[in-house]
């Protein structure tokens, strides 16, 4: 079964064919990174628009890529949320209409599925069950994993999520927008000796976090080095070290609980901030120690993209599933609320 997936949830416009037995055959990013930038984060409505005019010239050209004519597609798989609406509602209405007009079946793929399978795309691919940390711009996700649809989630952020806790952490340093990638490059210059900021919610049973509070002592630290006229490149720099270290080993402690707790021997890494070089490294050695496997995604399939959510599409389809013709893209989404389906062969 061959599938166009189409991804539009936030600011990226990603497009990608998948085949079953022939994997990846083509896929196509394009970030509206520098539209946002001046703004300092995402515009919602310039978002929209600007899905509305890349989505229809890449998927032309990605079926251009994978030598395929619209006739050839036997499924199409778009991101039904959650989200940003109106950039949902873009490639929701582009692919349910195109999928209506060719006869051929169509899925609402969830966001946080097409991430929490993106690790399932590279060799060796995760066997189930595993835990997966989901660690994105929106959210951050402790999930058991027992198969495909078969999710509980085991542990969560209370406030920011992981990646949004870069972001704005980034803002707090002068950093430009998207801060994530921004304040992992400047903590390559920091000084990890130099300050210790807290691990939060590491001191408490449970597998949940709580990210907020760090943005507040970054501020605070901050400001106090700069008042004592500290050198600010190299206190800046020694500060999103110390962040950086503080999310990092928050989450690799919460990870270890996780797979001590569940008897588990397989970890999969997916999301924006499983990007970050530091955290794979950390959670592959400490793990290591636990006899447990990390997987993770190639760094352009952690952040948003389209081969995810024609992959998960992809496992939906040929295990029977289909949407029914019409479509209502959620801002909100229970990864829990998901069916089940059966694992392809
Ligand atoms: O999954 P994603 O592309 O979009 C959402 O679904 O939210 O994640 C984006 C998030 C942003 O917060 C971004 O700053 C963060 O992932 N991110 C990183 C890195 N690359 C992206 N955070 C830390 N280090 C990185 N290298
Ligand atoms: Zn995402």
């Amino acid at each position: 079964m061959r599938v166009l997936g189409i991804e539009t949830s936030c600011d990226e416009t990603g497009v990608a064919l998948y085949e079953g037995g022939k994997g990846l055959i083509a896929h196509q990013l394009y970030s509206q990174t520098d539209l946002h930038a001046r703004y300092g984060g995402v515009v919602p409505e310039l978002a929209s628009r600007d899905h509305v005019r890349k989505l229809l010239p890449m998927i032309r050209s990605v079926l251009a890529a994978g030598q395929c004519r619209t006739q050839d597609l036997d499924g199409i798989a778009f991101t039904l949320g959650p989200g940003l609406i109106g950039a949902l509602l873009v490639g929701a209405a582009l692919g349910r209409s195109l999928a209506w007009s060719l006869g051929i079946p169509a899925i609402g793929v969830h966001h946080m599925e097409g991430h929490l399978l993106a690790p399932l795309l590279e060799s060796p691919a995760p066997d189930f069950p595993f835990i997966a940390l989901l660690v994105s711009g929106g959210h951050t996700q402790l999930v058991w994993v027992e198969g495909i649809g078969r999710y509980q989630r085991l542990g969560e952020s209370l406030d920011d999520a992981a990646g949004e806790a870069f972001d704005k952490t980034a803002k707090i340093l002068g950093l430009p927008y998207p801060g994530g990638p921004a304040l992992a490059a400047l903590a390559e210059r920091g000084d990890p000796q130099r300050y210790r900021f807290p691990r939060p919610m590491t001191d408490r049973p449970g597998l949940d976090f709580s990210f907020s509070g760090l943005k507040t002592y970054v501020r605070t630290c901050l400001e106090k080095e700069l008042a004592n006229r500290r050198d600010p490149e190299a206190t800046k720099a020694d500060i999103a070290r110390a962040f950086e270290e503080a999310v990092v080993d928050t989450l690799a402690i919460k990870c270890r609980r996780a797979v001590r707790q569940q008897h588990c021997s397989r970890l999969v890494l997916a999301g924006g901030v499983s990007a970050n070089r530091r955290l794979r490294q950390r959670m592959k050695t400490l793990l290591a120690a636990e006899g447990v496997q990390v997987f993770y995604p190639q760094p352009q399939f952690c952040t948003d993209n389209g081969a995810m959510i024609a992959f998960a599409g992809w496992q939906r389809l040929t295990a029977g599933q289909v949407d029914p013709p019409i479509f209502a893209p959620k801002a909100r989404w229970d990864l829990e609320s998901l069916p089940p389906v059966k694992c392809s062969p």
